[in-house]
């Protein structure tokens, strides 16, 4: 049995950084314990508050929230923090070495029916100067990230980490409150006939989006010459890990459904994570014309169209936004 700790320190990850990680999982533990309590905890359904993006906050949008944005602030390597759940980003130690951003509860609107949900992360350096309350210091692109990954909340707790040498799973042993090695250099397979889209936005997309949609509908008789299948968990933790684990193209594509906003998902904290994991697993992420990583960001709220997955489909995606 090979634990988290030990897997970090055999691929040299700096003590700083094991701390952090440490303490990410010590609020994803509580995060999982808090879930599985459930309505017996009456911790289900929406708070009266709404998040900075105009989301109605789940009361375990708040809670986990809370027991990250706690024991990361209080980490001495910490110097800041910035959250989906944040308005704004929150100072940490003033010498910390690191800034952490987080989705704490990705996928809530399944909370409430006992369905998948999850925790995505990134870890970047902090630069010599500059208060973690300050954005400015976190608007950094995502090819400068030293650590992402997520953790599923499904019928075990599942890590899924990337410290820039492939990605690896870590089950949550619930007996001995660890997580341990389950599967290594993870690789999502380069052809794939799965999509995950919702369709219910078709009428908002770009004319090359709606295309490729629906020639994958045209099965095996249209121009892509196969027959697809459609998954939808809307828990974009738990596409990716589909993803991971088999294959797969995932896409929250550029949208004209609210002026001002490319797209839903939120760059720092859900696409560029992810797009480390799925490049650090040979993959492709991008935002169907240019790869997400190499986005600069402009806020730490900022929105981005994505399209990741399998690295054939994807590339196929990108020459009908040509
Ligand atoms: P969050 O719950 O953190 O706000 O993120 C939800 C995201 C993502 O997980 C998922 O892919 C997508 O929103 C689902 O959106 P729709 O409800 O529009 O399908
Ligand atoms: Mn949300
Ligand atoms: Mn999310
Ligand atoms: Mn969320």
């Amino acid at each position: 049995m090979q634990r988290l700790h030990e897997i970090l320190v055999r691929d040299g990850v700096e003590r700083e950084l094991r701390q952090v990680l440490g303490h990410v999982m010590i609020a994803c533990k509580e995060i999982a314990h808090k879930l599985g309590q459930g309505e017996l905890a009456g911790i289900l359904g929406s708070t009266e508050a709404e998040n900075v993006q105009g989301e109605t906050q789940k009361m375990l949008d708040v809670i986990s929230n809370d027991v990250l944005k706690n024991i990361l602030i209080n980490d001495e390597y910490v110097r800041g923090i910035g959250s989906e759940e944040e308005d704004y980003t929150v100072a940490g130690h003033k010498d910390g070495k690191f800034l952490v951003t987080f989705d704490p509860l990705d996928g809530s609107s399944n909370i409430d029916v006992n369905l998948s949900v999850g925790t995505i992360f990134s870890i970047l350096e902090a630069p010599a100067n500059g208060s973690g309350d300050d954005q400015s210091i976190f608007l950094q692109d995502g090819r400068k990230q030293v650590a992402a990954g997520y953790v599923l909340y499904g019928p075990s707790a599942l890590l899924v980490l990337t410290t820039g040498k492939g990605v690896n799973f870590f089950t949550l042993d619930r007996h001995i409150g660890e997580f341990v090695l389950t599967k290594e250099q993870v690789k999502i397979p380069e052809d794939t006939k799965e999509f995950a889209i919702n369709m219910s936005n078709q009428r908002f997309w770009e004319p090359g989006m709606q295309q490729y949609i629906a020639d994958c509908l045209q099965g095996e008789e249209g121009p892509l010459g196969k027959r697809y299948n459609m998954r939808w968990v809307a828990s974009m933790v738990a596409e990716v890990h589909r993803i991971l684990v088999r294959g797969g193209i995932f896409m929250y594509p550029w949208d004209n459904r609210e002026p001002g906003k490319p797209g839903k998902l939120r760059l720092m904290y859900e696409g560029n994570p992810m797009s480390m994991l799925v490049e650090q697993a040979g993959g492709l992420s991008t935002t169907a014309r240019e790869n997400i990583m190499d986005v600069q960001p402009e806020g730490i709220h900022q929105r981005v169209p994505v399209v990741l997955g399998s690295k054939n489909e994807v590339l196929k995606v990108m020459e009908y936004h040509k």
